[in-house]
């Protein structure tokens, strides 16, 4: 395995994406790695240690492919004071890293804001399902069979990850799990629907799901629904 090198390209109607191969190690990242990004973005990786560091790294190098991908030469993507990366203007993007995998998917903003979640197949978290579904989710999963139910929780758990990310820039707070109902279906796709505590919106929100090489992507796209007035 290539190291810091792309592991594959992706495209879907929500944008293109770059997955990156990075390391499962706390290891510092080596400065011929570092320097392929952006000065500032290496600058500001340097602030960052183990894990945190590798992780980061891994996710420019696949947001800088991903833009290129548009056709957009990026200026640094640096990170808001959300944690969000800053895209050129135009660009819509977002980013996520598992274990061994970085990636990034980025699109035209006209078509509203985007997130993006990787996960992992295993191993499987069924305790999560509390923390992550709302009631009448689980009620939902408890009807599945055994084998059915982690795929189902995890579905969710990432699409509410992507809306999360997708979501942030118009809310600019934190969004609980259970202020999102998802119903994802067996063409790769999901019926969403928002219950935001602060009632912000309306929005409309399009999912998709795709498995890749055993893992799970998930990416959203958010528009502000036009106003009906009245
Ligand atoms: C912020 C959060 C979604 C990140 O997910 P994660 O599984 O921890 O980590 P991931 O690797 O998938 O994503 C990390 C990336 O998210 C992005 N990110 C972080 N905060 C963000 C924000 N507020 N808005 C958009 N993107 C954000 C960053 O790009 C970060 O990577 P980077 O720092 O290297 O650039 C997660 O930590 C969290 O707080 N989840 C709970 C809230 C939630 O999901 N609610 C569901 C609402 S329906």
């Amino acid at each position: 395995m290539n190291l810091y090198q792309v592991a594959y390209h992706h495209a879907s109607t929500h944008g293109v994406s770059t997955a990156v191969h990075i390391p499962d190690s706390p290891d510092p990242v080596p400065d011929s790695v570092l320097h392929r990004l952006h000065p500032e973005e290496a600058k500001h990786a340097k602030t960052l240690r183990g894990y945190r560091q590798v992780q980061y790294v891994g996710g420019r190098i696949a947001l800088r492919r991903a833009c290129e991908q548009l056709g957009v030469r990026p200026p640094p993507l640096l990170t808001d004071d959300r944690g969000a990366p800053i895209l050129p203007k135009g660009v819509a993007g977002s980013v996520s890293h598992k274990k061994t995998l970085a990636i990034a998917m980025v699109a035209n903003a006209n078509d509203g804001t985007l997130g993006v979640d990787l996960e992992e197949y295993e191993p499987m978290r069924l305790s999560i399902s509390s923390h992550v579904l709302t009631p009448s989710e689980e009620l939902t999963i408890a009807e599945l069979p055994d084998e059915r139910r982690w795929i189902a929780i995890v579905l969710r758990f990432s699409i509410k990850e992507s809306i999360y990310k997708a979501l942030d820039p118009y809310v600019n707070r934190y969004v609980g799990f259970h202020e999102a109902q998802v119903e994802p279906d067996l063409n790769g796709g999901a019926k969403v629907k928002l219950n935001l505590v602060n009632g912000e919106g309306p929005f409309t929100v399009d999912a998709k799901y795709k498995w890749i090489a055993g893992r799970l992507l998930t990416s959203v796209r958010i528009k502000p629904l036009p106003s009906t007035g009245g």
